[in-house]
């Protein structure tokens, strides 16, 4: 059966373009609608019960724009508190970015510790830890919140001394045995090589939404649309700030004219 309604995408912001970004190269075929919250973006440092309202807010609002055939969760945070509700509320599949994450950890990692890099929120909810346990992994795992990653990669200093200098005090902190570090955070990937030169040499590096787009090409592979895709974005405030980033988060630029500002919408 032929299904070209798109895939709907959301993140608490910008930060999530690197999931879409995953998304188009794997599924160059399908139309996309992604939303970020920028008006109450960083998600990463709010309590869990203000995440999954917040989420809940914005799976309604993007619904409500289209039909889209499948949710992606890009954000980690609210993947890591929020999936039971969201699959709830929606009667399309709801996809997180965790559990595609922590498969590919299990594949990369030769006995060592794994070591998840996220925003606190991601760390205090033991997401990460407790998918691993599920999916059978008896290793020793440890999580790492890293919060000066978000502003870095919206600032644009990913490469250089300041990022290195970072990421060396904060894996610093890890015990000597890790083999496999996963970047649990939209904004990580940016930071990928400042992480992996501080990082000893055959260390694996995970990157979840690279992983996560993998998982909904199987998800959806029986409902592949094929008409020319069409790619909207929504924010909810400054899309003028969408546009700028853009080209570090997607890899490529986007027209102001892309991008839509909604309201979204806050019933709880
Ligand atoms: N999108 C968030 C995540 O992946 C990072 C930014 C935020 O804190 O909202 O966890």
């Amino acid at each position: 059966m032929n299904d070209d309604r798109p895939i709907g995408v959301f993140d608490s912001g910008v930060g999530g373009l690197t999931v879409l970004a995953a998304l188009q190269r794997r599924l160059p075929q399908e139309s996309t609608l992604y939303l970020g919250d920028t008006a109450r973006v960083p998600y990463g440092t709010r309590s869990a019960e203000t995440v999954v309202r917040y989420a809940k807010n914005n799976v309604r609002t993007l619904v409500s724009v289209s039909d889209v055939k499948i949710v992606v969760v890009a954000c980690n945070t609210v993947s890591a508190v929020a999936l039971p509700a969201l699959t709830q509320e929606l009667r399309v599949p709801v996809v997180g970015v965790i559990d595609a994450g922590a498969r590919a950890a299990l594949a990369a990692t030769r006995g060592g510790t794994i070591a998840v890099l996220g925003t606190a929120g991601t760390v205090r909810s033991g997401a990460y830890p407790r998918t691993l346990a599920a999916l059978g992994h008896t290793g020793h795992v440890v999580t790492l919140a890293c919060p000066l990653f978000v502003p870095l990669a919206e600032e644009g200093w990913t490469h250089g001394d300041i990022p290195e200098r970072v990421a060396k005090k904060y894996l610093a902190q890890l015990p000597n045995d890790v083999d496999t570090v996963v970047l649990g955070c939209t904004h990580y990937p940016l930071l990928h090589d400042a992480i992996r030169s501080v990082l000893p040499a055959g260390t694996a590096i995970v990157d979840g939404g690279a992983a996560t787009a993998e998982h909904v090409a199987r998800v959806i592979a029986a409902r592949t649309a094929s008409m020319a895709a069409q790619h909207r974005l929504l924010v909810t405030d400054a899309p003028e700030q969408m546009v700028q980033l853009a080209p570090a988060f997607l890899g490529r630029p986007i027209a102001r004219s892309d991008v839509d500002l909604v309201d979204v919408q806050m019933t709880a």
